[in-house]
């Protein structure tokens, strides 16, 4: 039996009181993140420094008390890895060398020793950071889902409906299962190697998976993700994989059933009755308060916060917010709500 609570809810245990952690938990809303970013100048050569990455990683929890750090980095590191360039510049967000056809696929290094090497301060920060934990906090280790890796490759940056990527997969489906396929050997070897560091739990960022239509919903996101459950539980049967399909609505159950993951990580427009109902007696989930309730604050945060403990505390589950903590999110509000979730259920 774990003794960390996060460990315990995502083994499906009961918990004296539900863990929580915040998706992007660490970042620009903390001036102490800030700080440090500075003095590194570029964001990428802050995820490839391990002293700064860890000590990132552990700041949130110094002032805040998770149950869980979640490793710094960045789910655009495996592309950047593989030869497909990255470079994050101010106010645009990332831009990647395009990769839009089977040529491109080809060209993409899918030398499993290199890529490693490269990735390899990565993994040296994880093993800084486990030992350096708090002895009851947990360590989350993750990567992208090959779909929502995918679509910034293919598109050369971030999106808003994907059409490049989407018309990739119905025009050239086999350029494109190839694409599918490097992404899903390079994340097994990933987080594989980020488990063997000291990662205690990994979990799945599928931000884009509401993009999918149902028959490319099984085909792009659960196939994937079921070959990197299906190695990493060959590899390592104790360690959770935490999915996070976002936005995939009824996609949700399908997802669940087949995906091969041992929780779910629910966004904010997941109604808690139908969680509670269909997806909770099947597995432990984790989410969803709306990232939007924590940069107001206030009595509206609480309220909701109350809603989901009242509806999920009963059962394994994990609280999270829906997405992740955006910049002008308030210290005081991630204090306020960080210290009514140490309070337990019912304060
Ligand atoms: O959660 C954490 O605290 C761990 C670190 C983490 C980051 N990105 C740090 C980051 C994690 C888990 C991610 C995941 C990630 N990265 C996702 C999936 C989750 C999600 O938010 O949907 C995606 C889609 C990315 C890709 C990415 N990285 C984008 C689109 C951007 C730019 C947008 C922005 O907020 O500026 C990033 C940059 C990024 N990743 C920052 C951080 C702290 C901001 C970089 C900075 O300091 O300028």
């Amino acid at each position: 039996m774990p003794s960390k609570r996060l460990l315990q809810a995502l083994a499906g245990k009961r918990t004296d009181r539900p863990p929580f952690w915040f998706m992007r938990q660490a970042g620009r809303y903390l001036p102490e993140y800030r700080q440090v970013r500075a003095q590194a100048g570029d964001f990428l050569a802050l995820c490839f420094d391990p002293p700064k990455a860890a000590e990132i990683t552990l700041q949130p929890l110094r002032r805040f008390g998770m149950d869980a750090a979640i490793l710094f980095a960045d789910i655009l590191l495996i592309p950047d890895a593989m030869g497909c360039r990255l470079a994050f510049r101010d106010g645009e967000g990332p831009v990647l060398e395009p990769v839009r056809d089977l040529d491109a696929v080809r060209r993409l290094d899918d030398d499993g020793a290199r890529v490693a090497a490269r990735l390899a301060p990565v993994y040296d920060t994880v093993s800084r950071v486990r030992a350096a934990l708090p002895a009851e906090a947990a360590l989350i280790g993750f990567a992208g889902s090959p779909w929502t890796v995918a679509t910034y490759m293919v598109e050369g940056g971030g999106g808003h409906d994907f059409a490049r990527a989407r018309r990739f997969a119905f025009g050239d489906p086999a350029a494109f299962a190839m694409l599918i396929d490097r992404l899903v050997a390079a994340t097994i070897d990933y987080l594989d190697a980020q488990i063997r560091a000291g990662a205690e739990a990994v979990q799945l960022f599928d931000t884009w998976a509401g993009e999918l239509s149902s028959a490319e919903f099984e085909r792009w996101c659960i196939e994937p993700t079921r070959a990197i459950t299906t190695a990493l539980k060959h590899r390592h049967p104790a360690v959770p994989v935490i999915g996070f399909p976002r936005r995939a609505g009824a996609n949700l159950l399908a997802y669940q059933a087949r995906a091969g993951i041992d929780a779910i990580g629910l966004d904010a427009g997941v109604p808690l009755d139908w969680a509670a109902t269909q997806l909770q007696p099947v597995s432990p989930i984790q989410g969803n308060l709306d990232p939007m309730l924590l940069a107001f604050g206030g009595a509206a945060m609480l309220e909701a916060t109350q809603r989901i403990l009242d509806r999920w505390g009963g059962r394994p589950f994990v609280f999270n917010l829906g997405h992740g903590i955006t910049p002008d999110v308030p210290v005081s509000h991630v204090a306020a709500l960080s210290e009514r979730l140490r309070a337990g259920t019912t304060p």
